[in-house]
């Protein structure tokens, strides 16, 4: 309800000089009453039935491309999910509060309530996403007239290929699950030499390769200088593109180099890290380390497609795979919902996790591009993690390992206790360190988070946890809270 889902198949129909199809319109014009009307006069049952017959009518009859909107219950009859197995179904994501504040005055029947609203939108998110093939991000109403080719795309190819679309204010793009990008004839790879040699393979062997040694030691303006450089004796152009195959490193330093060399070229990310996968290849986050200050120097440059493969994780470490579910609990921790409930029930990282978190990221980014609000939730757990690795110089844990123990403190901060407890206990059977390094000086790591780029003044805000599913940033910590949060991370 509310997600637009009439005004989505009007504004496609249109583009494709079709008619939309609509499954409560049509229902309201058989039964020559409103569907308030029927609910009223016959009770949800009997309304169910009727929607169940219409849309599977629908279903049959619509033609090849022939948009369809069908109503936020119809996919609960199991013989409407049965039936759009033959079909393309395209989710538009919209937040509960979005929903209430349009549907609210809509007079619709299940509308009237808000909290039997909330409970309704999270009771549905779970069969929403096992239906849908792509899932479009919450933004303006032309979004997914945006999406259409790719949508197209899709539904001209494998079944079991996924599609995310993104929205933000730099640019839309597209998230695709389970393809590789093609390449072309100007096209440049960069990556890492352990993701050339474990990964790539001859996987675009044609294609000119630019490979640094593998490590956040690597992300530095040296790298990106090297890079720029050897795009320049090649002779690339900003007609040329980036193929980013690799983790964040990779990402962040192929972005970074894209979205500087000749002033902005195009990059694909092809993550192979479930830090990646999960987080850093969405959102236009691009940049290098300084001494410094991790991530001190960079630009916001979003990608022109995202290709995510569950197989290229084969050969991921052991470590590095734990390193990534850090972000997979802080991901689920800003999610809530069925992601949290997931992850909580101990649930190994699939694909279907993976699109889950890549649809939370989309979504806060879709609303703000750029930290000016709610993208600082994104930061839950970092800022005691950016802290903690600053200053180990990047040298004694991986960035996910940090973002454990970061989580734990954020979690302290919070006041919660249990759910701390819980989480520490999810990050322990990871093989994640939920202990900080005896040798580290606490003190010097609550002082580092006063470098964080999030500094307002003095303060550092963070971001704090209320229940999963319900994360606030921009909250004042006192010096002696932060303090002692970190020294709980050695006891
Ligand atoms: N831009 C963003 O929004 C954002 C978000 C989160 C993190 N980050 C950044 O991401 C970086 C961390 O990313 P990461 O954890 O992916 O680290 P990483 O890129 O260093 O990868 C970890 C290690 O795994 C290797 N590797 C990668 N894929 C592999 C594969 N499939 N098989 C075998 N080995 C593989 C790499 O060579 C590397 O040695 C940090 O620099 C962090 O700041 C950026």
């Amino acid at each position: 309800m509310g997600a637009g889902k009439t005004s989505a198949a009007r504004d496609v129909a249109a583009r494709l000089g079709t008619e939309p199809l609509d499954a409560d319109a049509e229902i309201e014009l058989r039964a020559g009453a409103s569907i308030g009307e029927i609910f009223a006069r016959d009770g949800e049952p009997a309304f169910r039935e009727l929607e169940e017959r219409v849309v599977l009518e629908l279903l049959d009859r619509a033609s090849d491309g022939q948009p369809v909107a069908l109503g936020g219950g119809a996919v609960l009859s199991e013989r409407v999910r049965e039936a759009l197995r033959a079909h393309t179904v395209v989710l538009l994501e919209v937040s509960h509060a979005t929903a209430w504040q349009r549907a609210q005055h809509s007079g619709r029947p299940l509308a009237h309530d808000r909290d039997a609203f909330e409970a309704l939108w999270a009771s549905r998110q779970a069969v929403y996403a096992d239906v849908a093939d792509a899932f479009i991000a919450e933004g303006d109403r032309q979004a997914v007239v945006r999406a259409l080719p790719a949508l197209q795309q899709l539904a001209a190819g494998e079944p079991a290929v996924r599609l995310a679309w993104a929205t933000s204010a730099g640019g839309d793009y597209p998230v695709w699950f389970g393809t590789w990008p093609d390449a072309g004839s100007q096209d440049v790879l960069i990556s890492d030499d352990r993701v050339a040699g474990a990964v790539l393979g001859d996987w675009l062997a044609e294609t000119p390769r630019l490979t640094f040694a593998a490590g956040e030691e690597s992300k530095t303006l040296a790298t990106a200088e090297g890079l720029w450089r050897a795009l320049a004796s090649r002779g690339a152009t900003r007609r040329s593109r980036i193929i980013a195959v690799g983790g964040g490193v990779v990402g962040d330093m192929a972005g970074f180099v894209a979205a500087s060399y000749q002033r902005g070229m195009p990059v694909v990310h092809v993550p192979t890290t479930i830090v990646a996968q999960v987080d850093s290849a969405y959102g236009g986050k691009t940049g290098v380390d300084l001494p410094e200050g991790k991530n001190y120097v960079g630009a916001y440059h979003q990608p022109e497609a995202v290709h995510v493969l569950h197989d290229v994780l084969a050969t991921l470490p052991e470590e590095e795979r734990a390193a990534g579910y850090a972000e997979v609990v802080k991901t689920a921790l800003i999610a809530g919902g069925p992601l949290w409930e997931r992850v909580r029930s101990g649930a190994p990282v699939d694909e279907d996790v993976v699109l889950a978190c890549a649809r939370t990221k989309l979504g806060v980014v879709a609303a703000d591009e750029r930290d000016g609000g709610l993208r600082q939730v994104l930061n839950l757990g970092h800022t005691v993690g950016h802290a903690i690795e600053t200053e180990t110089r990047y040298a004694r844990y991986r960035h996910g390992e940090a973002v454990s123990l970061g989580l734990l403190a954020a979690l302290r901060l919070s006041g919660q206790d249990e759910l701390r407890g819980e989480v520490r206990t999810l990050l322990a059977a990871a093989g994640l360190p939920t202990e900080l390094d005896p040798a580290i000086d606490p003190s010097a790591v609550a002082a580092a988070t006063r470098a964080d780029k999030k500094r307002v003044g003095e303060d550092t805000p963070f971001v704090l946890v209320r229940a999963p599913g319900d994360v606030v940033f921009g909250q004042h910590v006192a010096a002696a809270d932060l303090l002692a949060s970190v020294q709980e991370l050695q006891r």
